[in-house]
Order: C-alpha cells, then structure tokens, then sequence
C-alpha cells in the first residue's frame, strides 16, 4: 500500500541529466523551458500544503543537483546538509525575501543560494499602496456593510476616512519595493515622504525634489523627500508608515508596543515585508483602543495563522500574503528561480545588474541572476 501522505511529484523530462526538484507548481512555462533546456529532469510537487524538513530530505534521496525551494520552508542545516550530500549544487528561493534560508548553513554546505529581485518591486508597492488606501478609506469596512443589506441610503457621516493628499507618507526600508512605493504615493497623492533607512536613497530624494519643482512651475504646493535619524521620528512624524525592510534580528519586532503608542492616533500602519517586523498582539491591542487608527497587513508573524482577535477588528484590513500576486511578477520569479538553478548548475558566471528584464522574454542570458552568498561560488569553480 502506498503510504497515503506521500506527496505525488510530477516529472519532465525525465531523461534530463541533472536532477532538479521544484517545492510547488510554479505558474508560466519558461521556468520549465529554461530547466529542461539545461539538461535537467525536473520534479515538481503537486501538493498545496506546506512540505516538512523530513519530506524534503526524502525526496532529495541520494542525488539531487537543485532545488527551487519556498518561503514557507525551512532551509537551514538540516536540507543543506542533505543537498550537499546528495551532490546539490544550486538551491534558489521562490522570491526576493530570503529569511526562511540560513544562508551561513548553505556557504558551509557549500551551496549558492538564488533569489528572485527585480520583479516584485512594483507590484509590491502597488499592494501597499492598495492596502494603505484601502485601510484609509474603509473600503473592505464599507464592502461588508453592503453586502450585509445594512445600506439604507446616503449619510453625510457615513464611513469616513483620511484624506492622503498633502499629508506625510513614511517609509521604512527604502530599498527598491520602500522606494517605488514612496514615489507612487508622492506622486499619486501629493504627499511629503519621510523615511527610515540605514543608508540614504539619494535617486529617490533627487527624483522627489524634481518633481517638487514640476508642481511649483504649474502652480502647486511643492512636496519633499527627507531621511531621518530614526524609526521613533518617522513614526511620530508620519501620517501612513508602510514596512519594507528586511526580516532579520535588527527588525524583529521593530515595530512594538511603545513604538505603536510613538505613532498618530489615527494613522495607517501597512506591512507588506515580513510578519515578525510587527508585534502583532501588540498591534492588535493598539487597534482595540485605537478606533481611529488603521493596518494594512499582507504578512503576519504566524503566518498562516494570525494573532487571536485581529480579524475581530474592523479598523484591520487583511490579505493572505499576496503582494507579489500578479501574473507577470510570479511568473517572473519563476523564471529567475530556474535561471538561477540552470545557471548554477552550468557554472555561469552572476549577473552584475539590478535589470533583470533581459531573463523575461526571448534567448536567456548565459549568467545566474542572482546569489546570495556569490563568496560560496569562488570555491566551486569548474562545476561542468
Ligand atoms: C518574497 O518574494 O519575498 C515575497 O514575500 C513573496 O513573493
């Protein structure tokens, strides 16, 4: 009898000299195109649900040569080890964030890590965007109470919010997803951005000081872009604060219960990063007693689960972790995720340019686009 949990795996090209596994179904074909193109049988895990470290290590078995691997498993000593030992030689994360990988692990096992950036960036920030919006304006609030007949005709006090434009949007973490997330508020909006990051973004400063200049010359209030010297100061300063940094020690927790009470009674708090950035009973807490204050959240610290009395909340807007779900971004971390294992895999060398569009469409660049620990790879060479 076959054991009944065992997770069905579909194969391609099953004569493919490299064996490669695939954690998930990834959408798009090219993904496939690229691994089958560099010689690789490739074996993809049919099953949704969430694969355990004992069932990867089976699966891997005595030979494995990549792995494309999910946020939602744990990539640490344990399947490094046994990558390694199967003679792995290329693992990439299905995404940008790589906080599920223990990237020390795999430089000690010897094995590259790939990630997915470049393509994520705006369809992140446009699902900050919505949730900020959305959080202001009540919308989800409002889409309940029509859908429960409880609309009997117009109010002039009827579900009102914030009004964003000339107000202050704040950024923390102002990488690429912080950065494209500020301008489309600066520029959709109208409002001054004040952010919180260790290094300044001087292109972004530049951008919204030009674009101050265009309104000024038609006549408008001219807006502004501002680093400042702490998280403390942004919160306090900020009418929205959106989260973009990385997880790690430094910002677990970042935002806590003293941080939230440092924020506007009625500001919007979003989070598209990474759930442990916020303390999220602290969070729930706050909106208990804070009506006037909203959260946007697409991530959460347990994920899936989520902190006990946050869906009570009506000032709480919820989605299940799906900034990147758009059709093109996924289909293009797919894409980056098989470049990256076949290229590893090949011995290319790393791409050395944050425009990744060239992997997107037509002949693949012969290079990896992008490792994580590239020190790993010096002590590789040779690899076909
Ligand atoms: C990432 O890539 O890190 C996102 O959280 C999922 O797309």
């Amino acid at each position: 009898m076959p054991d009944p949990t065992t997770k069905n795996w579909t194969v391609r090209n099953e004569d493919g000299s490299r064996r490669v596994l695939v954690t998930k179904q990834l959408p798009g074909t090219r993904w496939l195109s690229i691994l089958t193109s560099a010689d690789c049988r490739v074996e993809v895990c049919d099953s949704d649900d969430v694969l355990t470290n004992a069932e990867i290590v089976e699966r891997i078995g005595d030979r494995c040569d990549g792995v494309i691997g999910q946020l939602t498993e744990d990539w640490g000593e344990e399947l490094f080890g046994a990558l390694a030992a199967a003679g792995g030689r290329a693992y990439s994360n299905y995404a940008v964030g790589y906080n599920n990988v223990d990237v020390d692990a795999a430089t000690r096992a010897g094995i590259p890590v790939g990630n997915t950036p470049g393509v994520l960036t705006e369809t992140t920030a446009e699902m900050a965007a919505s949730l900020t919006l959305s959080a202001g304006r009540r919308i989800v609030e409002a889409d309940r109470f029509m859908r429960g007949g409880r609309y009997e005709g117009w109010l002039p006090t009827m579900f009102l919010g914030q009004r964003f434009y000339g107000k202050t949007v704040g950024v923390m973490g102002c990488g690429r997803i912080g950065a494209a997330y500020g301008r489309m508020m600066v520029e959709g909006f109208k409002m001054n951005l004040v952010y919180y990051d260790l290094y300044p973004n001087e292109r972004l400063e530049a951008y919204v000081a030009a674009y101050g200049e265009h309104l000024v010359a038609n006549g408008e209030a001219p807006v502004t872009a501002r680093r400042l010297e702490t998280v403390d100061e942004v919160l306090a300063e900020a009418d929205v604060v959106s989260i973009h940094t990385v997880l790690d020690e430094s910002t677990h927790h970042l935002i806590n219960a003293e941080r939230l009470a440092l924020m506007k009674d009625d500001a919007i708090l979003v989070n598209t990063a990474r759930g442990p950035v916020i303390d999220e009973a602290a969070l729930v807490a706050h909106c208990r007693t804070h009506q006037d204050f909203k959260a946007g959240l697409d991530v959460f610290e347990d994920e899936p689960a989520m902190k006990p009395g946050l869906t009570e909340l009506d000032n709480v807007t919820i989605v299940p972790h799906i900034a990147s779900a758009t059709t093109w971004t996924r289909e293009g971390m797919a894409t980056l995720a098989a470049a990256n294992v076949a290229g590893l895999l090949q011995g290319l060398p790393v791409w050395d340019d944050v425009d990744v569009t060239p992997f997107l469409d037509g002949d693949v660049p012969p290079f990896v686009p992008s490792v994580v620990n590239p020190s790993v790879l010096n002590g590789i060479g040779g690899m076909e």
